[in-house]
């Protein structure tokens, strides 16, 4: 307010009647004024003709549009993504932590297959395409790193980004057990095994006479307990995704296609820099009913809800953010801003429990409450929440069963919805179906959780 004050103060001088320019055009006025009005005449209908359909048309944005309208305000927030990625030194420290817990879980050793742990511990990117050939991480309780390899594999393994402070191959030719070599080159009688290795490596190994025991919930918690580091780029990343969505919701208009939405999101997560975007879901009214969608092709009505669940990844460590939203023009029933307001109420009873020594099934129970209170507890058919780092869902689950309890530096989201079908609605009095679903990942803390987006929706109109 005070800004724009001066500045008209400051520009009013310049607008004083009398200047040398207007005084000359009056002059010309007169002598022009009998070919003006012919002009016109024809400016007026050529301007009918391409301008009026070209306003009609520019009503509901392509996507090239629709990206450069929502551009115009995220362009500000990409330095967002301006933080540092995981040194080598923390991954070290890493390696060490989990040989100390190894110790002491009296395990010689940690077998991972490449994934998120993998890409935890050493920095062997999950994306590595896993084949009928195992290409094991092993990190031992002495501290030692070493992993086996397919023999005609090693020099393209050699070239992935692996951090280490010493290592040992053991590589194993096509003529042999891969197991057999590993038993037979190492001292392991007992390993843990990463919750996302196959079945026939788990069977393999036992075949070797390497007993093999799952990860335990302490050596699951080194990864779902974020450092600083991690908590910065988490903080980046699913804060740019929330700047992404309100991008989008300023530009977003009726009529617009969801494909449009979707690309227009892909495109904007490109132009930044990071990839173009783990998934976008985007649904309108009742399509939103189905938590994930599944139906396309549809153009936004007045009256219907956005729902955008959307992520991203900075330095392999996700977002996923979603918001319930609606275009400035479009209004809902009141009885749906009352299902939205539900749905934040359920939100905010959650982040408050989502503080250290909480149980996850007791945080679940907090937000499902507030939405059974209003009569909607048949309504909101999934969990609360899950972990959020380097995979998008993973440990801890807020869901009724899971008795953990949650840890100081755990990021989880928290993401309570209502989802209504059309033919649920006609028994319920209502025309039809509806799905509304607030998300933000959260840092648990001592004194309650932290918004890892930055803020929370306000209302359909400020997501
Ligand atoms: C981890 O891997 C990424 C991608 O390959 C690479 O850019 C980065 O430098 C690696 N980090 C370290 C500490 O080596
Ligand atoms: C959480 O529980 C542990 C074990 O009961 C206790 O030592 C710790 O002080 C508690 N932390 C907080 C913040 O309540």
């Amino acid at each position: 307010m005070s800004t724009n004050a001066s500045e008209k103060n400051v520009r009013q001088p310049l607008l004083a009647p009398g200047s040398t320019a207007k005084h000359s055009l009056r002059v010309k006025n007169s002598a022009l004024r009998l070919l003006v009005l012919p002009i016109i005449v024809t400016v007026f209908w050529i301007g009918t003709i391409l301008i009026v359909p070209g306003a009609l048309r520019s009503s509901v944005l392509s996507t090239g549009e629709l990206e450069k309208c929502a551009w115009k305000t995220l362009r500000d927030h990409v330095t967002l993504l301006d933080v540092a990625p995981i040194t080598r030194q923390e991954f070290l420290q890493r390696q060490s932590i989990l040989s100390a817990a190894l110790e002491k879980a009296g395990v010689d050793a940690f077998i991972a297959e490449p994934s998120a742990s993998s890409s935890y511990y050493a920095n062997i990117s999950s994306s590595y395409d896993l084949s009928e050939r195992p290409f094991l991480m092993i990190i031992d309780k002495e501290g030692h790193f070493s992993y086996l390899a397919p023999k005609f594999e090693l020099r393209r393994i050699a070239s992935l980004d692996m951090v280490f402070e010493k290592k040992t191959v053991i590589e194993w030719g096509e003529e042999e057990s891969p197991y057999a070599v590993l038993r037979r080159d190492s001292s392991y009688k007992k390993v843990m095994l990463d919750e996302h290795v196959r079945f026939m490596i788990a069977s393999g190994l036992q075949e070797a006479e390497i007993e093999v025991v799952p990860t335990s919930q302490t050596i699951q918690s080194l990864r779902s307990v974020k450092s600083e580091a991690e908590l910065k780029i988490l903080r980046g990343i699913n804060q740019f995704t929330l700047e992404l969505v309100r991008s989008l919701q300023k530009c977003i208009r009726i009529g617009m296609s969801q494909s449009t939405i979707t690309s227009a999101a892909h495109t904007l997560f490109t132009r930044a820099g990071v990839g173009r975007g783990f998934w976008a879901i985007v649904l309108f009214g009742d399509q939103a009913a189905n938590p994930h969608g599944g139906s396309l092709g549809k153009t936004l009505g007045d009256g219907e809800f956005v729902l955008i669940d959307i992520g991203s990844k900075l330095h392999n460590y996700g977002s996923d953010v979603t918001r319930t939203i609606l275009p400035s023009k479009s209004k809902v029933s009141s009885e749906l801003t009352e299902i939205w307001n539900t749905v934040y109420s359920a939100q905010s009873a959650a982040v408050e429990l989502m503080r250290v020594n909480e149980t996850c099934s007791v945080v679940d129970a907090a937000s499902r409450k507030v939405i059974a209170d209003k009569g909607f507890g048949e309504f909101f058919t999934h969990r609360l929440g899950h972990g959020l780092g380097l995979e998008m869902h993973e440990h801890p689950y807020l869901n009724g069963a899971n008795d953990e309890k949650l840890k100081a530096g755990q990021v989880v989201t928290n993401e309570p919805g209502i989802y209504v079908t059309t033919e649920q609605a006609r028994k319920l009095n209502k025309e039809v179906g509806f799905g509304v679903r607030l998300e933000d990942a959260i840092i648990v803390t001592a004194e309650g959780g932290i918004v890892t987006t930055g803020s929370r929706a306000k209302s359909p109109y400020e997501p």
